[in-house]
Formats: structure tokens, C-alpha cells, sequence
């Protein structure tokens, strides 16, 4: 393994070719930005310390990536990739082996970045290429006959021989400090970009007689630069194809692999199945033998184990017991938390409560601030009116609860074990336990009533009137 580097990971560019507001490295991919992807990548190699360059959008790429172990430094204006090195060695270690890579290539894979570094100590610059089916807009390898580098050329300055040759320059590269300091110094912008290529420190090394290492992947997806909406787009995919196989490998059914979205992390146990259309964020774990329905969006969910969760269910930040019933179309949101055998049903929200072990709300019902017991049926259409305007207040409902369909729990209130509500009240005041509670205006009926009638339109057919 080799010793600890310093790491200059660079991120001033604007991304123009993206068209956004938001600078690229911010753009995400699986739901973290994209240098995000970079930085935990190099964090692999424990570096000594780390150097981001920042500039287009500088303050809210700082403010996204702030770190205890990551340094910013800013490039104003960005006059190319050597000209943002130059700056980020400024702020980092002035010995060892400086790392330097591209904020905008997210899947580069800590292995190839190690190996980079092991080459640099032995007193090489080191590059990491691959060879690509479509080198377009890359950086070329120019090889001399023996396999020796000689050189990067730019897409826009190479000849259209050299545009030909499919070995391209992945962004990243590694070198004794002292060295690319003194390579960095040197360099000129007399190119067709009329920037500071990082890449001409290639030919610099070669021209003092310097060893050249160049480790190539083949695997292009890894170290694919994004640089418009459609790269990010297509490497989207392929993070969540490989996301997919793993879940599946390590024993969790999908009804399409080409149809889930992770994007932070999802653990699952045995015999987990998620049908198509689900969209994961945050941390999310499933239990074993529990099942998620079509088009379910889960953000940083406990589901306990057999528990079903039906289509169309949006969860936010909420622990679920073992076997429950959830949805189709139930809502919960942050702060439920769901003991076992609990019933939520379609168009039911949950926020901020907890409910007892078999407890059920199966339709139509909002249930906010309440701490609810037991074996409590919640009928349909009945609330927590736990806002006053101004303030949340709490409502406390015992177990064995019946609260009847369409009732309204103005809270702070509290309903007593065993107590029954009847349905269509309001309740205000405390309902005491094993009681029925009801505030329903007595139901009456008047014989001879009539409904009131519209009265006749001139012209209408059934008026009478003729027209002319
Ligand atoms: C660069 C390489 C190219 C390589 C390709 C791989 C150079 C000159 N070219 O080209 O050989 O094949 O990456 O994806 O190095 N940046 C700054 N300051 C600047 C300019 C860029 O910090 O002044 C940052 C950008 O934010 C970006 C990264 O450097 O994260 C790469 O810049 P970009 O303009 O995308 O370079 P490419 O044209 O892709
Ligand atoms: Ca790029």
C-alpha cells in the first residue's frame, strides 16, 4: 500500500455544456454530487491532505462539500487545468507525491488512484489512461514505438492521425511534488484553448529524460468525464445497473434491475422483494422477507421484517415494524414510528407519532403529533387537529381506542384505554377511558320538506316557451 498523498481534486470550471445555474460538480449522480463521487474515491487512499479548486459557483460548491479533512482554494478566472494545479499545490504539502484529479469524472475507482501513487514514489509521473470506443473531446496518448508516453495532445490541438488513436488521458495523475511544482511553473498557454494544460507536464517530464508510467483501464464507465446532461445521464444509469446487480446478488428480488433508483444507500435482508419504479434516498433499510410495492419512494426508512408496503406509498424518515401493512398511497412522514402489525392505509398520513402494535388507520385520516396505543381503530376520515395557527399540540390516544369515521381530535387532548368515539364528533375535552364520547347533533327528520326548485328558464325545453 502505498504512503499517504496529497490530493488536488479540480472543480473552477463552469461546466458550460451542462447549461445550469448549478455549477457541474454539484450536478448529482445517485443522489450525491458529482465530486462528491471523486472525493470519496480518494479519501480511500487516507490522503495527508485535500485540495479542491473552486471558482464557477465557488461559494455554494464550498458550502455543499465542506469538510474537516478538505481544503478550498479559489481560481478566478480558470485558465485551464495546470493553471488550477498550480494553485491547489499552493495549498498543500510542498513534499511527497501530489495526487491530482478532475472533479467531473465520479466513478474513478480508488484502486486505479492507489496504484497511480505507488508508481509516483518511485520517482515517475504517473497517468491513468484507458482505451475508449469513442475518444472524442479527450485527451490523446502519444506512445513512441517502443510504448514509451510522450505526450498529451488536446482533442482541439491534435492532428487528425493522433485523432484516431483511442487511448485517452482520464483526467488524472500523480508525481513527486517537487517535480510537477517545478512542471506546473513552467507551463504556457499556446494552444488552440488558449489554457494551461495540465497535460503538457507529460512531454516536460519526457523532455528531461523522466520516466513515464501510465496505468490503463478498460472499463470506460469509470473513468468517464460528465460534461453534459446526457453523460450524467447515461453514467446514471450504470451506477444504478451496478446497484441493482449487487442487491440482487446478494439475495434481494427486483422485478426490473433496469427499474430502481438508489440514491444513497439501501441494505436489505433475505427475501426482500421491490417492485419496479421504487426510488430509495437517504438511508433505507429493508428487512428480511419484507416486500415494496410499484412506485414507492422511501427516504430514510427501517421496514421491519415480512412487512408489506403497497404501491404508490411515499415514506419520509420513519421507522415500521415487523409485518405492516402500508399503503397503497399512504404518506408518512418524518417522526413516525410504527410498532408491529399496523395498518396504513390508502390516503393516510402519519407525521410525528407513534402507533401501538395493531393499530389501525385504513383510510382517509391524518394522524400528526399523536402518541397512539394499541389495538386502536382509526376510522375514516377522522384528524388530529394539532395546529392552533401558531402552535403544534400533542394528542395522547390510549390503547383499545375506537375512534369512529369523521371525527375531529382537537389537541392538546387526550382519549382514555378502551374509550370509543362516536362518529362525525369533535372532540375538545379529554375522553375518558372505556367511554363512549360523542358531541353528534341528534339526527331528525321533517315529513313534508321540499327541496328547493331552480326556476324555469325562458327558452329551457321543458319551460313551454316557444322560439321563433
Ligand atoms: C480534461 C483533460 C483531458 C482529459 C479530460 C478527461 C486537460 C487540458 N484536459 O479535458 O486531457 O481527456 O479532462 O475528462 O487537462 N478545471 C478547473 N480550472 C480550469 C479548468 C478546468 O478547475 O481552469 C476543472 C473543471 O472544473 C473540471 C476539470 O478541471 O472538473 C476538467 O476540466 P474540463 O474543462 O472538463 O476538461 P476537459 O476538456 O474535459
Ligand atoms: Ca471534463
Amino acid at each position: 500500500m502505498a504512503a499517504a498523498p496529497n490530493v488536488a481534486i479540480l472543480a473552477a470550471g463552469q461546466g458550460k455544456r451542462m447549461r445550469s445555474a448549478l455549477p457541474k460538480v454539484l450536478h448529482p449522480l445517485a443522489g450525491r454530487p458529482l465530486a462528491a463521487h471523486v472525493l470519496a474515491a480518494v479519501r480511500e487512499l487516507r490522503p495527508r491532505a485535500i485540495a479542491m479548486v473552486t471558482g464557477h459557483g465557488a461559494d455554494d460548491v464550498e458550502a455543499a462539500l465542506a469538510a474537516p479533512d478538505l481544503r478550498f482554494v479559489r481560481q478566478d478566472p480558470p485558465r485551464g487545468t495546470g493553471d488550477a494545479t498550480r494553485i491547489a499545490l499552493g495549498a498543500l504539502p510542498a513534499d511527497g507525491v501530489t495526487l491530482i484529479g478532475l472533479g467531473d469524472v465520479p466513478l474513478v475507482p480508488a484502486d486505479a488512484l492507489a496504484r497511480l501513487v505507488e508508481m509516483a514514489e518511485g520517482g515517475r509521473l504517473a497517468l491513468l489512461t484507458a482505451r475508449v470506443r469513442e475518444p472524442f473531446g479527450l485527451g490523446r496518448v502519444l506512445r513512441a514505438a517502443d510504448g514509451s508516453v510522450q505526450a498529451i495532445v488536446e482533442e482541439r490541438d491534435a492532428t487528425e492521425a493522433q485523432r484516431s488513436i483511442d487511448e485517452i488521458n482520464t483526467g488524472f495523475i500523480a508525481a513527486p511534488t517537487a517535480m510537477l511544482a517545478r512542471w506546473v511553473a513552467r507551463l504556457t498557454p499556446h494552444n488552440a484553448q488558449g489554457e494551461y494544460y495540465l497535460t503538457d507536464v507529460v512531454a516536460m517530464a519526457v523532455a528531461e529524460g523522466l520516466p513515464v508510467g501510465a496505468h490503463t483501464v478498460d472499463d470506460e464507465a469509470s473513468v468517464a468525464g460528465v460534461n453534459d446532461r446526457a453523460q450524467l445521464a447515461a453514467l446514471e444509469r450504470i451506477v444504478q445497473r451496478r446497484r441493482a446487480q449487487a442487491l440482487m446478488l446478494a439475495g434481494t428480488s427486483l422485478a426490473d434491475p433496469d427499474r430502481i433508483d438508489i440514491r444513497g444507500s439501501l441494505a436489505c435482508g433475505r427475501d426482500v422483494t421491490i417492485d419496479i419504479g421504487c426510488v430509495f434516498e437517504g438511508d433505507v433499510r429493508i428487512d428480511d422477507g419484507a416486500s415494496i410495492g410499484p412506485y414507492c419512494v422511501l427516504r430514510d426508512i427501517d421496514v421491519g421484517p415480512g412487512t408489506r408496503i403497497e404501491a404508490f406509498s411515499h415514506l419520509d424518515s420513519a421507522s415500521i415494524g415487523r409485518n405492516c401493512r402500508i399503503g397503497p398511497y399512504a404518506r408518512l412522514r418524518p417522526g413516525t414510528k410504527l410498532a408491529e402489525d399496523v395498518h396504513i392505509g390508502n390516503f393516510v398520513e402519519v407525521k410525528a407519532s407513534t402507533l401501538g402494535a395493531a393499530s389501525k388507520a385504513n383510510h382517509l385520516a391524518y394522524i400528526g403529533d399523536a402518541t397512539v396505543g394499541s389495538r386502536v381503530n382509526y376510522g375514516a376520515g377522522s384528524i388530529t387537529a394539532n395546529y392552533d395557527g401558531a402552535n403544534k399540540h400533542r394528542s395522547i390516544i390510549g390503547d383499545d381506542v375506537h375512534v369512529g369515521s369523521n371525527c375531529v381530535l382537537i389537541a392538546p387532548i387526550s382519549v382514555g384505554d378502551g374509550a370509543t368515539i362516536g362518529g362525525g364528533s369533535t372532540i375538545v375535552h379529554e375522553a375518558p377511558a372505556g367511554q363512549l364520547t360523542l358531541t353528534r347533533a341528534k339526527q331528525l327528520s321533517i315529513a313534508r320538506w321540499r327541496r328547493p326548485r331552480k326556476p324555469a328558464k325562458p327558452g329551457a325545453p321543458d319551460s313551454g316557451a316557444k322560439t321563433e
